[in-house]
């Protein structure tokens, strides 16, 4: 009790430090400048305002694309947002994960439950009518996933602009997100090696609060602990009862949060304290100590401290490994599934 007190504290000082914008507004006109580069010297940086003159309606365009699809689909709103995360955590926010080639992340065995692909190439099509070779596929996915999540409950944060798609991608990179079975100091040294911190792995964690896992993913927890041929101990047993009843099948589907699998709330915590956790990399974050008061501490304050650290950490994991200034590798993709090339 005193850790969870203690660690709310902590949070409210950076929640402090760290204030998070609601609803973006416009950034208003600027004069008379006519490209992005004299508004930008520092031209390898992205830029809040980077679309305003070269395509100023980025952001309603990706914003219905987002809103048609997702009413009629509504699974795609997880999917985007799980989507951004497997973007960013290989190789950067870089659009790699959308190459659809022999050998590319997306052939990978371990993005084979990916989705959201075609509202992406959608969004992208729609983009090259209005403002044709400008916008990059990278910076499509992470407002979109943003939208997303927005529609979903989830907080709105502004995001800044500039990235370039990467020419390649390669399957072995996909070892570098994580799958369901680290322990939490796998999590974190990945989440180190992005440059985010033990805050943001359980703050991130916390999109689990939507979507579904296939039953495949958490069969070993259910029926084969450890070797055990039983069940992981530390799921509430009413609640193992529960997942073995629905997961007969390694191709049905679990949600990750029981309890409001559509809207994106601080339960997923509550539901690690029960031990409701669905993948056992989520319910580590109540056994370890170093995770733990940060659960409890989302726990117990509601949604809006969750939500409001979300946005923050959100802002972080997009801006992981971008490619950006004319300079550097990288491309604009005509096409969010090839490189321009055609090599890929
Ligand atoms: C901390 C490390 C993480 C691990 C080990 C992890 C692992 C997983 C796994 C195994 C699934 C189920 C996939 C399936 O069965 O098909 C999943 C789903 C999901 N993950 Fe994560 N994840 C992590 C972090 C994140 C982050 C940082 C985000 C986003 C910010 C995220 C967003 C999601 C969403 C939204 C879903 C549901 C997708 C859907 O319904 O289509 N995850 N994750």
């Amino acid at each position: 009790m005193k850790l969870a007190v203690v660690s709310v504290a902590v949070l409210l000082v950076i929640l402090i430090a760290c204030p998070v914008s609601t609803r973006a507004e416009g950034y208003g006109d600027d004069g008379d400048d006519d490209d992005t580069k004299s508004w930008f010297p520092l031209d390898n940086l992205l830029s809040l305002r980077y679309y305003d003159k070269i395509c100023p309606s980025f952001e309603k365009i990706v914003a219905t694309k987002v809103s048609e699809w997702t009413k009629t689909d509504p699974s795609l709103g997880p999917a985007l947002l799980r989507l951004v995360f497997h973007d960013c955590g290989v190789t950067g926010c870089d659009a790699s994960v959308l190459l659809d080639h022999e050998g590319s992340e997306r052939k990978s065995p371990a993005s084979k439950t990916l989705r959201g692909f075609e509202l992406i190439d959608a969004i992208k099509s729609e983009m090259e009518k209005s403002c044709p070779g400008k916008v990059s596929c990278a910076d499509i996915l992470v407002a979109a996933s943003r939208d997303a999540t927005y529609r979903l409950g989830g907080p709105y944060w502004p995001n800044a602009y500039g990235r370039r798609d990467s020419k390649t991608s390669y399957a072995r990179d996909v070892e570098k997100v994580p799958s369901g079975r680290r322990d939490v100091t796998g999590l974190l040294e990945t989440f180190q090696s992005y440059g985010l911190n033990v805050l943001d792995l359980v703050v991130l964690s916390g999109a689990h609060t939507i979507g579904k896992a296939y039953c495949e993913t958490i069969q070993s927890r259910l029926y084969n602990f450890n070797g055990s041929n039983g069940t992981d101990p530390s799921i509430e047993p009413k609640y193992a009862d529960y997942l073995r009843r629905k997961c007969r099948w390694a191709s049905e589907t679990v949600e990750l949060d029981n309890k409001t699998p559509t809207v994106f709330d601080n339960q997923y915590y509550i539901n690690l304290r029960k031990g409701e956790g669905v993948l056992s990399t989520d319910q580590e974050l109540v056994k370890d100590p170093r995770t733990a008061p940060l659960v409890a501490a989302f726990a117990l304050q509601g949604s809006l401290m969750f939500k409001q650290q979300f946005a923050v950490s959100m802002a972080k994991l997009v801006n992981v490994g971008v490619i950006t200034g004319e300079d550097r590798d990288g491309e604009i993709r005509k096409v969010c599934s090839k490189s321009n090339s055609g090599i890929y």
